[in-house]
């Protein structure tokens, strides 16, 4: 049995990408509204682009990312669909973005006239595509509601001079994942008095959007014309315990060969810091991954893996390179398959459960997944 894991891995299915993407457009279409999926951060650690290249293929009308250089590398890599991105620093290059037809977004008066000036200094005379975001009670990006007239009247004098349309209107959820919080009625309304201020000063975005995946599942009213899902997409379940089960597969499983197994005697303590001690004789694994390639430190003695159709202990702490799995009475052997995590269909431990091993969410552990590991994708035809 053991030949069958080549080297430490993440395994990503692009089938369950696509499948996702179909089962959220579904769900949000009967309001109108349709899907942007978010691959920032390459793809939650599951490559951006091949995620992208799922997600179109699934009829994704709009990709999201963060920065100017995400929409750069998807634009190099051949996608030239509707994209958005929403995260700038003062000097970025925001004609870089303009001249591949990426939508940018604005958060306040200076950075459309940065936007401005990029566009002055393109040769090319069609005018950039400009989103708008409002703060509606996140206090993290976009404009605060004080300042919201003044950067609608700021947009509106680009859209005047020729310069850019304001193609959307967006905010951000804070509390999407706990449906009965106040907050989510309190940025809705913010955000459909934000809409009305806009609109009041003459501008049309053809694209209003406030949710993400916890809020396209849980808040049909704050489906507006676009919702911006990233961890559904990726099968996880963005409000584990609230969501309706809809059927999304986790895409993403983590593997490796065991390096080594050995027999421990009673008493004999494990990795650094000696922080478990076997109670008894047992046989223990080697598996060849670490915080190097994301494996959060904190899953020592508390996270499980899957060896050989049982979840086994992770004992001692993880380190760099390595850490130890428990085999009780069942010695593996070396090449032998573990999967930290997977889509839990067989048994394996989940991200969720890694996550909730760790003190942290299933985002944090899929993104962070990486180092070392090798990417292998399955498709099927491929
Ligand atoms: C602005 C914005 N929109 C949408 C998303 C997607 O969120 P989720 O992965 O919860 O769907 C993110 C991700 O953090 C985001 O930053």
């Amino acid at each position: 049995m053991s030949a069958e894991v080549r080297r430490p891995e993440i395994v990503v299915d692009l089938d369950a990408i696509r499948r996702n993407v179909g089962i959220l457009r579904g769900l949000v279409s009967p309001d109108g509204s349709d899907v942007m999926v978010v691959v920032k951060a390459d793809g939650y650690g599951h490559g951006m682009l091949e995620a992208a290249r799922a997600a179109r293929d699934a009829g994704a009308p709009w990709l999201g990312v963060a920065t100017i250089d995400e929409a750069v590398r998807l634009r190099d890599a051949g996608d030239d669909g509707r994209l958005l991105c929403w995260l700038n620093v003062p000097g970025d290059d925001w004609a870089a973005a303009i001249a591949r037809d990426v939508d940018v977004t604005a958060y306040s008066v200076a950075e459309l006239e940065a936007i401005r000036a990029a566009v002055g200094d393109l040769p090319r005379r069609t005018p950039a595509r400009v989103q708008l975001k409002v703060d509606t009670g996140l206090s993290r990006g976009g404009s605060t509601q004080d300042l919201w007239p003044d950067v609608v009247a700021a947009a509106r004098a680009g859209e005047a001079d020729d310069v850019w349309r304001v193609t959307g209107v967006w905010s951000h959820f804070a509390c999407s994942d706990e449906p009965e919080h106040p907050a989510n009625a309190a940025q809705e309304r913010a955000f459909l008095d934000a809409l009305a201020v806009a609109e009041a000063a003459g501008l049309r975005p053809e694209v209003r959007h406030l949710a993400n995946s916890a809020g396209a599942i849980l808040r049909p009213s704050s489906r507006f014309d676009l919702v911006r899902c990233g961890i559904a997409c990726y099968g996880l379940d963005p409000a584990p315990g609230v969501s309706p089960d809809l059927g999304l597969e986790p895409a993403m499983t983590v593997t490796a060969p065991l390096a080594l197994t050995k027999r421990l005697h009673a008493g004999a303590s494990v990795s650094y810091g000696h922080t478990w001690t076997a109670p008894g004789d047992t046989h223990v694994g080697l598996v060849p991954l670490g915080y190097g390639d994301g494996v959060p430190r904190h899953a020592g003695n508390v996270a499980d893996v899957w060896v050989d159709g049982k979840r086994r202990p992770v004992r001692g702490r993880i380190c760099m390179d390595q850490f130890v799995v428990d085999l009780g009475d069942d010695p593996a052997e070396p090449g032998d398959r573990v999967v930290l995590f997977g889509p839990g269909g067989s048994g394996e431990p989940t991200a969720d459960d890694w996550a909730r091993a760790c003190g942290t969410i299933h985002y944090e552990i899929v993104t962070r997944m990486g180092g070392r590991l090798t990417r292998r994708y399955t498709e099927a035809g491929r």
